[in-house]
């Protein structure tokens, strides 16, 4: 076995892994040994952006992941849906076999800040960023726990923001922050739930990550105003949360559960 092969014979299941922080976290996956399967609502979503599209070196996540000598699945799901949610996740423990790894990365906002305020944003818009961010992870999160293996050591991770933590200092994208913060909450709640199960729960909270679809925004809102907030004085990379993805996911983890990591290179502290 190849020492870096930490994870070999687990199974892992990454949501929104067919672009941005979600590949990268399932390519982390698969290099340390694991077998991985790929929900996404379009498993050629990185096609949005020119950015995603060239660094891909298969068709697919799935295919990246076959060509490292792993197994895996695409399921191609809409997680606000809790029933495609659970068929899907069932269709992967069916193929792949109970899952120890459950990632749940899909998820984004809607919408310019201004028009996101906290007191004037569209309830339409509100309830369609609640549903991608909140109920797909507790979509997934319901549909994993039932499908996780009963051996202790599994790993549920979830995803939060910078914006979870923190208001915008605009007061915009309040729908976004909101659902992101009650993502950290439910993700503590899970901890509790499960550790008697020998299951972690924990939540990524990353700041600036520079992936294919926020390159142009971030060019727009000038990259240095933003960057002089970032102690570290960079954006982060996918490759930044994947190594805290890998990380949980190991055994060097295995007595941290119920805790909220930053990835924002200091933004916060
Ligand atoms: N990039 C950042 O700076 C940053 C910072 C903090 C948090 N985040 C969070 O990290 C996650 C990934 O960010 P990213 O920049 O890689 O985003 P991204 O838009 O590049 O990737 C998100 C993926 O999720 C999929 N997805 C969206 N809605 C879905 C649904 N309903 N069902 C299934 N799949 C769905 C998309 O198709 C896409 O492939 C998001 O939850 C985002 O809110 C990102």
């Amino acid at each position: 076995m190849n020492t870096e092969e930490t994870l070999s014979g687990k199974t892992a299941l990454v949501t929104g892994a067919a672009r941005g922080i979600g590949r990268a976290c399932a390519l982390r996956l698969a290099q340390a040994g694991a077998d991985v399967a790929v929900l996404d609502i379009d498993l050629t979503s990185y096609n949005e952006f020119e950015a995603e599209s060239a660094s891909m070196t298969s068709d697919s996540t799935v295919g990246e992941i076959r060509a490292l000598g792993r197994r895996s699945v695409g399921v191609q799901v809409d997680l606000t849906s809790a029933e495609s949610t659970r068929k899907a996740v069932e269709a992967v423990a069916g193929e792949l076999g109970p899952i120890d790894i459950g990632v749940c990365i899909a998820g984004g906002g809607k919408g310019g800040f201004a028009e996101t305020a906290a007191s004037v944003v569209e309830m339409s818009t509100f309830h369609e960023v609640v549903e991608r961010n909140l109920m797909a992870t507790v979509h997934t999160c319901q549909a994993l726990v039932a499908s996780m293996s009963p051996v202790p050591g599994g790993r549920i991770i979830t995803m939060s923001s910078l914006f979870g933590r923190k208001a915008e200092p605009d007061g915009g994208y309040a729908h976004y922050g909101a659902s992101k913060a009650a993502i950290i909450m439910y993700s503590r709640y899970l901890a509790r739930e499960l550790g008697p199960r020998g299951i972690t729960v924990n939540c990524l909270a990353p700041g600036y990550i520079h992936t294919g679809r926020l390159a142009n925004a971030f060019a727009a809102e000038g990259s240095d105003e933003l960057l002089s907030t970032v102690p570290l004085g960079r954006f982060g990379t996918a490759a930044d949360c994947a190594g805290v993805v890998g990380f949980l996911s190991s055994e060097a983890a295995a007595y941290v559960t119920g805790t909220v990591i930053p990835i924002d290179g200091g933004v916060s502290a």
